[in-house]
C-alpha cells in the first residue's frame, strides 16, 4: 500500500494567514528552522494510479499540483482520485471538496453522521448536485468493513473516535458514534496494515487492541500541551475540548505510543502553535528519542 502525505498540519495549516504566534512569525522571519505544512489530507493506494483521497483540505490545489500521479494525463481531462473517505465534517476535511467540483461525480464514502452535517450546515452534498452529478454517497457502516472498487486489494476497517463534531454541527457538545471516525487499511496482498486517525480524543482499550494490529500508527499530532492555544494567546480552547489528545504529560499521545514498540509512529495534523514544528525544540528531540516522526507535505510510506 502506498501512502501519500498531502497535508500535515491542523486547520489554518503553517505558517496560519493570520498568526504571529512564535512559530508562525519566527518561520516568517527565517529565525525559525521549520517546514510549511498544507492541511491535513493523505492519499492511499494499491497500485500508484488509483488513489484513495483521504479528506480533501481547502489546500487540496497546490496539494495535487505537488504530487504527480494525481494528474496522470491519460485524457483530456483526468485525475488520479478515484475515491473519496471522509474522516470527519470538520472544515478544513471537507472543504477541498469544493474545489474538485470540475470532476464531479466524486465517490464519497462517509458516516451517516458527517453526510447528515454535509447536508444541512455545510450542505455540499446538496450544493454540488448541480455540477455534473456532485457527490455520490456511499455509507460507511461502523460495524462493516468496506473496499472500494478503484483500489480492491485494500480492505477498509472503520470505528468510532472519541473526538469532536466541527463547531458548527449540532452535535458539537452532543457527541454521536460516527461523528468522527479512524481507520484500519490493510492491504491484503501484502499483509501491511495502517491505523489512521487525525483526529483522536480518546484512547481507550479497544482502540489500543486496534493499534497493536497496525504496522503504522498516523496519529493526532494537534497539540503538545492540551493549554497550549491559551499558553500561546492565540485562543481559549484546550485539546480536549476540541476533541484532540495532546502528546504531553500524564496519558498524553507520547505515553499512549509507549506501548507501540514494534510500529512506525507518524503524528499528523500538527497545529501551527506546536512546539514540534520547530526543528531545534527540545519537543522535537524528545520525539526523536522516542522514535515518533512529524508528517510532513510530501512524505511517502509504504506497508
Ligand atoms: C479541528 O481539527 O479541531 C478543527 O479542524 C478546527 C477548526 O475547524 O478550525
Ligand atoms: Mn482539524
Ligand atoms: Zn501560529
Amino acid at each position: 500500500m502506498f501512502i501519500q502525505i498531502l497535508g500535515s498540519a491542523a486547520g489554518g495549516g503553517f505558517p496560519q494567514w493570520n498568526c504571529n504566534c512564535a512559530n508562525c512569525a519566527g518561520f516568517r522571519d527565517g529565525s525559525l528552522r521549520a517546514t510549511a505544512r498544507t492541511q491535513s489530507s493523505i492519499a492511499l493506494s494499491d497500485d500508484g494510479v488509483n488513489w484513495v483521497l483521504c479528506n480533501a483540505s481547502p489546500d487540496i490545489r497546490t496539494q495535487l499540483q505537488g504530487f504527480a500521479p494525481m494528474q496522470p494525463g491519460r485524457a483530456l481531462r483526468d485525475t488520479g482520485i478515484s475515491a473519496i473517505v471522509l474522516m470527519d465534517s470538520q472544515i478544513d476535511h471537507t472543504t477541498g471538496l469544493l474545489s474538485l467540483r470540475e470532476g464531479c461525480p466524486h465517490q464519497v464514502w462517509c458516516t451517516e453522521m458527517v453526510h447528515q452535517d454535509l447536508s444541512t450546515g455545510f450542505p455540499l452534498f446538496e450544493m454540488l448536485k448541480h455540477w455534473n452529478g456532485g457527490l455520490q454517497w456511499h455509507r460507511i457502516d461502523l460495524q462493516a468493513p468496506f473496499t472500494i472498487p478503484a483500489c480492491p486489494n485494500l480492505r477498509f476497517k472503520p470505528f468510532a473516535l472519541r473526538s469532536a463534531a466541527p463547531p458548527y454541527s449540532p452535535h458539537r457538545f452532543d457527541p454521536h458514534p460516527g461523528d468522527n471516525i479512524g481507520l484500519l487499511v490493510e492491504d491484503v496482498r501484502t499483509g501491511g496494515t495502517l491505523f489512521y486517525a487525525p483526529g483522536l480524543g480518546q484512547v481507550d482499550a479497544a482502540l489500543r487492541e486496534k493499534m497493536h494490529s497496525a504496522d503504522c500508527l498516523l496519529v493526532d499530532g494537534t497539540l503538545w500541551h492540551d493549554d497550549e492555544m491559551q499558553q500561546r494567546g492565540v485562543g481559549t480552547r484546550t485539546g480536549r475540548e476540541m476533541g484532540h489528545l495532546a502528546q504531553s504529560g500524564p496519558g498524553g499521545m507520547l505515553e499512549v505510543l509507549e506501548g507501540f514498540p514494534q510500529q512506525r509512529k507518524v503524528l499528523i495534523h500538527i497545529n501551527n502553535t506546536n512546539p514540534i514544528l520547530d526543528e531545534d525544540s527540545p519537543q522535537r528531540a524528545e520525539l526523536a528519542r522516542r522514535q515518533v516522526e512529524v508528517a510532513f507535505d510530501g512524505m511517502s510510506l509504504e506497508l
